[in-house]
C-alpha cells in the first residue's frame, strides 16, 4: 500500500504563494457560546492547508462560514484580495468553493454519475425542449473518475453498494468536478479504514497537483504531516498558530492544540 507523498510530487510550476482566502477577525456566536472569537488566518493558493483543533474549537463553524451555510457575526473574508460576502452555498459555489460534508450528501439509490451532477444536471436542446444530457454527464463523470484515479467499479454503479472509502471518493470527485478553486473537506477519513484512508489521501494529492487549493480538517496529526503544506491551529475559537508542516511535528501540533505549547497568537 502506498500513501500520497507530497515530497515526491513535483512542485507545480504555476503554484504561487499568494493568499487565496484571507480571514480577518471572524466571529460567530451561538447564544452564549462564542464559537469563533476573531479568527485570523490565510489559505494559500495551490496548497493543502490543514485546520486542526480539539473538539469544539470552531473548525466546522469556520468551514460553514466559508461555504455560506452560516453567516459570520463579524469580520472580513477576502477572496483573491477582494472582500466577499458568502451569504449562501450558492454564493460559495460561484467563487469555486466546494465542500465535502461529514455526511457526504450522496443519494444512496442514485448511480455515481447522477450523484456527481446532482442538482446541477446538464441539459441539451433548445428551450422549450430541453432534455437531460445523460450521455455527456456519464462521459464527464468517467473523465473525472479517471483523472483522479478514483477506485469505483464504474459510473453506473449505485452508491448504496459502495464501501465507505468509495463513497468518500465519489463525494470528493463531485467536489473536484465543480470546485475549481477551493475544496474543503471536514474530516474526510474519520470513518475509513487504513487502505481507504490512503486512497483518499492520494486523491487529495492529485487535487493539489491539478491546481486546486484544499482546506483539510483532520484530527489525525500523522495525516496532516503526510498531506498538508501548512497547518493552522484553532483553539477555543481563535487561530493560535500557523506552522509550515516541514518545520513542525505531530507532537508540536498536539501541544498547540491542547495549549501545552504556547501559540504565536496566545496571550
Ligand atoms: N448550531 C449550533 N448551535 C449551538 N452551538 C453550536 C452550533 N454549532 C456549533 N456550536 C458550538 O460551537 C462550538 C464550536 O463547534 P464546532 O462544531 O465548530 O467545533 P469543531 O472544531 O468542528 O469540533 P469537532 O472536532 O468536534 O467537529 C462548540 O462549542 C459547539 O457546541
Ligand atoms: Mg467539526
Amino acid at each position: 500500500m502506498t500513501t500520497f507523498d507530497k515530497t515526491a510530487a513535483a512542485p507545480r510550476e504555476d503554484a504561487d504563494d499568494s493568499p487565496l482566502v484571507e480571514i480577518e477577525g471572524l466571529t460567530k456566536s451561538f447564544d452564549a457560546v462564542r464559537a469563533l472569537q476573531g479568527v485570523d488566518m490565510t489559505i494559500r493558493s495551490g496548497q493543502v492547508t490543514a485546520l486542526v483543533g480539539d473538539n469544539g474549537a470552531g473548525k466546522s463553524t469556520l468551514v460553514r462560514c466559508l461555504t455560506g451555510v452560516q453567516s459570520a457575526d463579524g469580520g472580513v473574508i477576502r477572496f483573491r484580495g477582494r472582500p466577499v460576502r458568502i451569504s449562501s452555498p450558492d454564493a460559495a459555489r460561484k467563487l469555486g468553493i466546494e465542500t465535502v460534508y461529514q455526511d457526504l450528501g450522496l443519494i444512496e439509490d442514485l448511480q455515481v454519475w447522477q450523484n456527481l451532477f446532482l442538482n446541477r444536471e446538464l441539459v441539451r436542446g433548445v428551450p422549450p425542449i430541453r432534455v437531460l444530457d445523460k450521455r455527456r454527464m456519464i462521459r464527464q463523470s468517467a473523465e473525472v473518475l479517471k483523472t483522479l484515479d478514483v477506485a469505483v467499479p464504474n459510473v453506473r454503479a449505485t452508491v448504496r453498494r459502495m464501501s465507505g472509502g468509495q463513497r468518500q471518493s465519489v463525494a470528493i470527485a463531485r467536489a473536484a468536478n465543480w470546485g475549481k478553486t477551493l475544496v474543503i473537506m471536514d474530516e474526510p477519513t474519520a470513518a475509513l479504514g487504513v487502505r481507504e484512508t490512503a486512497a483518499v489521501e492520494k486523491l487529495i494529492g492529485r487535487l493539489r497537483e491539478s491546481g486546486v487549493t484544499v482546506l483539510l480538517i483532520s484530527h489525525d496529526m500523522a495525516q496532516v504531516m503526510r498531506v498538508a503544506d501548512t497547518a493552522w491551529v484553532l483553539r477555543r475559537g481563535r487561530a493560535v498558530a500557523q506552522r509550515d508542516v516541514k518545520q513542525t511535528s505531530g507532537d508540536e501540533l498536539v501541544g498547540l492544540i491542547t495549549g501545552a505549547v504556547a501559540g504565536d497568537a496566545d496571550g
